[in-house]
């Protein structure tokens, strides 16, 4: 597959390697040790998310999938006409594709994922399934600052989907920050279409993050096996344990890696000593209320406007509008 046939070549730029690896030292130096999560999705470890969703123990990809499917047009009325789609971390696309197959006319969809190779297939199948929309793909880290291409195309107005409740990664100093960012870009009448875990049983919490084919551990563990690969570290991933526990007072999931021993890591000329039973935090994911969420993308600028959700309130997809100036 050469990218020029796709019109790739200029908008797909991968991340660059050396952050990789300055992020990685800072988070192992840190107290308490703390990888991004963001590195999780390497080609494998974005095929192992994608074996996450079709977990029966991981409601949120299904849940969130079956909102759209059953609220598609009223969603797509909410989001009106001819509009600008912008999908931050939208994947492979299966909830984006269900959203645009539902919309009126849309003029321009520009998908931003860290995953090159998932945004060069899914670009390849949306061009063949919508061949009048426009659609610009960006292969970039959307937690920095990203330049969006401009469309030729005259949209009446712009809309962010961020789906996945990957808002649920940040800590909410960061969320702020975040949804003020694309707040800039919903402003003047645009909106944001986005998708929230909600706070629940502990329980179920849990069993999401900790099923029981171990898919998750293994998602988890690639991460030190990316860092092996891709840095030449010497993480030893049978001395490693996965652990998702809720955080019921922060209220939100944590992913550990546990130190089964007493350890040296060598990376970059550097030594890291790992004591038995200390861990490296390798994510947060928040769970909100509703009312909880929308006080907070209130802050940042957006108005609430209605949320569609399951029968047990697992999951909710919220749509905001942004009626101020820049
Ligand atoms: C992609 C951030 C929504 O927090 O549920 C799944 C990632 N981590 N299992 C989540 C994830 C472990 C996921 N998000």
């Amino acid at each position: 597959m050469t990218g020029d046939s796709l019109t790739l070549s200029q908008q797909i730029s991968t991340p660059e390697s050396s952050d990789f690896l300055t992020d990685v030292i800072a988070g192992l130096s840190s107290n308490p040790r703390a990888l991004p999560c963001k590195y999780f999705y390497d080609e494998r470890g974005a095929a192992l998310f994608q074996k996450i969703c079709d977990l029966p123990e991981y409601y949120i990809t299904r849940t969130e999938i079956d909102i759209l499917d059953r609220n598609r047009a009223d969603i797509a009325s909410h989001l009106g006409p001819d509009i600008e789609l912008i999908g931050l971390g939208t994947g492979a696309g299966t909830k984006t594709r269900i959203l645009i197959e539902a919309l009126e006319r849309p003029a321009v969809y520009i998908p931003v994922d860290i995953s090159e190779k998932q945004l060069r297939e899914s670009t390849v199948l949306f061009r063949k399934i919508f061949p009048d929309l426009e659609i610009l793909p960006v292969c970039a880290d959307y937690l920095q600052p990203v330049v969006l291409p401009s469309s030729s195309r005259k949209a009446t107005r712009n809309i962010v989907y961020f789906p996945g409740s990957t808002i649920g990664n940040f800590e909410s100093t960061e969320a702020l920050e975040f949804l003020r960012r694309i707040a800039n870009f919903s402003c003047r009448g645009g909106g944001l279409l986005i998708g929230v875990d909600l706070k629940k049983d502990q329980r179920v919490l849990e069993a999401a993050y900790n099923d029981s084919a171990d898919v998750t551990a293994q998602f988890n563990l690639n991460l030190l096996e990316r860092v092996n690969r891709e840095l030449a570290a010497d993480f030893d991933l049978d001395q490693w344990r996965h652990l998702a526990i809720y955080n019921s007072s922060a209220g939100r999931i944590e992913m550990h890696l546990i130190s089964e021993i007493d350890q040296f890591v060598h990376l970059d000329e550097q030594k890291f000593h790992i004591r038995r039973g200390e861990k490296i935090i390798t994510e947060f994911s928040y769970k909100y209320a509703p009312e909880e969420f929308a006080a907070l993308a209130g802050k940042a600028g957006f108005e609430f406007v209605r949320m569609w959700s399951d029968d047990a309130r697992l999951f909710g997809v919220l749509y905001f509008t942004c009626s101020r100036d820049r």
